[in-house]
């Protein structure tokens, strides 16, 4: 079965967005590893967007299931790995003023440089997957930096705009998780996956975990609107929240 990582990067979008302390990513990890994830994602960046090195710090302790560290391979982000340890790290291409990963990243540009930052981060036991395109010539580079992982990047069948256009990206996925699985990787999935596009890519056979998060952070928003309104007319009562939380508790026993 396809397991699940979770993306907590935009509840961190929503804090940042005030440069407050709510909402604290750190909590909406310990709640979506009580809906079920398997993994919880975060992509420290370098402009510092959205998580901050404070989180990924603390996500290291209090994460229950695994954590994935996305970040750009360079070498502040090396050292930051090295010193947290997540258990394990997508590497991701990242430009400053892009509004999200836009592609894979192009492992022919510098094979080199790619082969040394695995053998630094493997050595220290921590698991590299690099997120590329579906394509031939990068699942090969990615095999020959020794990494143990790739995360295929989705975000083109996500975008496709017609039925036949979808068919083709999801066979390039298809093609690129065989071909990885024969060079000894193990394959992740991830970008632009919604609620209505995830399962023909959660079937391809030889795909261990999808990576999601935008369409579950904005559906969270959604489904929590309801009773944050509602308990937020109960504190303009005098109702403290706290209170109305503990005596929810109360009842469910
Ligand atoms: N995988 C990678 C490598 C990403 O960069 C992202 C976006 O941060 C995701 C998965 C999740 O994408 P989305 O937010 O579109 O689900």
């Amino acid at each position: 079965m396809t397991t699940l990582g979770v993306n907590i990067d935009h509840v961190a979008t929503i804090r940042q967005a005030r440069k407050t302390v709510e909402p604290d990513p750190v909590a909406a990890a310990f709640l979506a590893e009580l809906g079920g994830a398997d993994g919880i994602t975060v992509h420290l960046r370098e402009d510092r967007r959205h998580i901050q090195d404070r989180d990924v710090e603390i996500l290291r302790q209090t994460v229950r299931t695994h954590l994935n560290l996305e970040m750009a391979p360079t070498e502040e982000m090396i050292e930051i790995a090295l010193r947290i340890k997540p258990d394990y790290v997508t590497l991701v291409p990242e430009k400053r003023q892009e509004i999200t990963t836009e592609g894979g990243l192009n492992l022919l540009s510098d094979l080199d440089y790619f082969c040394s930052v695995v053998d630094k981060l493997q050595s220290a036991s921590i698991p590299v997957s690099w997120f590329i395109d579906a394509q031939e010539s990068q699942i090969k580079a990615a095999a020959q930096t020794n990494a143990l992982f790739i995360e295929l990047h989705t975000g083109q069948y996500a975008e496709a705009h017609d039925a036949t256009s979808r068919k083709q990206e999801l066979d390039f996925l298809i093609q690129g998780t065989q071909q990885a699985r024969e060079l000894g990787m193990s394959v992740n999935a991830g970008h632009g996956l919604t609620y209505w596009n995830v399962h023909p890519v959660a079937c391809i056979s030889g795909i261990e975990e999808l990576n999601i998060g935008h369409t579950i952070i904005s559906r969270s928003v959604l489904v929590g609107m309801e009773r944050a309104v509602s308990e937020m007319k109960l504190a303009i009562q005098g109702n403290n929240i706290s209170k109305q939380l503990k005596n929810q508790e109360n009842k469910g026993r």
